[in-house]
């Protein structure tokens, strides 16, 4: 055997030990590299053929080619071996068990305010009317004498009311634009009328502000919700009928209700719309100061004044405006007997109230 054979069958040889021992693609090219490269082990051994007497050259070129096929083989089932290996181990470091039950999401509720508003806006969606809404910082015009109340006309202590001071004023005086919070969403009755063309069916849901002293059942601000219907032939009768079926919708079928004369304004004629008290059933308990009433909304035929500050001809259109007190709905429904809590933005006394669609 010639030195040159027995160096080659020691390349074959040893090479799958070494293989073996790779460990990862890396590895396995760096022998690919030392063997089969330009400078490796079996390409040197290869040249040497050239110096060998020509009747031992065919024999042994052959066996340099065997060798040098098989490590090529070897190396490419190893390499695919270290390969698939390495996925392996990636797939087992990201392994995700798709069945383990997922971490608790704390999902919230409606507020009961909020809750309150929907109900009524579902109750009226089905009656046509669509949702419109003004600002909650008006000016006197608006929130006032375009709603049938002029200056220093003692209607105006209906509603106490928070002025924006004059910017600079020292005593602070009311802004000369009269601009202030909005004491009821009736503005939002003439914003709608300039915009929209009869026949109008809005409710008009928001924020109102009033300079009150803050106790259980009254807050310097508090939500309304206002319905409002512009048409040509609108009666109280359509009003009458509209409120019955909303009562019994928001409060149940066995819900009675009654119309009492009541006074605003901006609506004549007036009424104060109650319904049987929901916790006594109308037999008398305290909640309902042992009437078996509770008002529920103010509402009326709009004023012919209005309605030409709106921008229409009274002896042409009517119409029929409804106001409701949304935080009064949720304490009722919830038994809040406090309706600063309402605001309180506490969690763990709203979070008691759940169910709010
Ligand atoms: N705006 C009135 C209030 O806040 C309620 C109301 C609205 C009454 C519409 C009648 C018609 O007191």
């Amino acid at each position: 055997m010639t030195d040159l054979q027995g160096r080659l069958n020691q390349l074959r040889d040893d090479a799958p030990a070494r293989l073996a021992a790779s460990v990862d693609d890396a590895a396995v090219e760096a022998i690919r590299h030392e063997l089969l490269g330009r400078s490796g082990a079996l390409t040197s051994l290869m040249r040497e053929l050239g110096t060998l007497p020509a009747e031992e050259r065919p024999a042994l070129g052959r066996l340099a080619n065997e060798v040098r096929t098989e490590i090529e083989a070897a190396i490419a089932t190893r390499l695919a071996e270290v390969t698939a290996g390495k996925l392996d181990a990636r797939l087992e470091a990201e392994r995700l068990d798709m069945t383990a039950p997922g971490a608790p999401q704390r999902i919230g509720h409606l507020h009961p305010t909020l809750s309150a508003e929907r109900d009524f806006r579902e109750i009226f969606h089905a009656f046509g009317f669509e949702v419109f809404e003004g600002p909650e910082i008006e000016t006197d015009w608006w929130n006032f004498e375009a709603l049938n109340i002029p200056p220093d006309h003692p209607a105006r202590d209906l509603w106490d009311t928070l002025y924006v001071a004059e910017p600079g004023s020292q005593p602070p005086r009311p802004a000369e634009d009269g601009t202030i919070l909005r004491t009821h969403t009736s503005p939002v009755q003439i914003r709608a009328m300039k915009v929209l063309t009869p026949p109008i069916r809005v409710i008009t849901p928001g924020r109102c502000f009033r300079y009150e002293n803050v106790a259980a059942d009254r807050n310097f601000e508090f939500f309304q919700i206002e319905a409002l219907v512009i048409d040509r032939e609108t009666s109280l009768a359509d009003l009458k009928g509209m409120l019955e079926e909303f009562a019994r919708a928001l409060y149940g079928s066995e819900t009675r209700t009654r119309f009492r004369p009541g006074y605003y304004p901006f609506t004549e004629p007036s009424a104060a719309f109650d319904i049987s008290c929901q916790v006594c059933g109308g037999v008398g308990c305290p909640v309902c100061k042992r009437t078996g009433w509770v008002t529920i909304l103010g509402a009326g035929m709009v004023h012919p004044t209005v309605i030409r500050n709106g921008g229409y001809d009274p002896d042409e259109y009517q119409g029929y405006a409804v106001g409701f007190g949304l935080d009064r709905v949720a304490m009722n429904r919830h038994g809040v007997s406090n309706m600063r809590q309402l605001m309180s933005a506490d969690v763990r006394f709203l979070s008691q109230f759940p169910g709010g669609r």
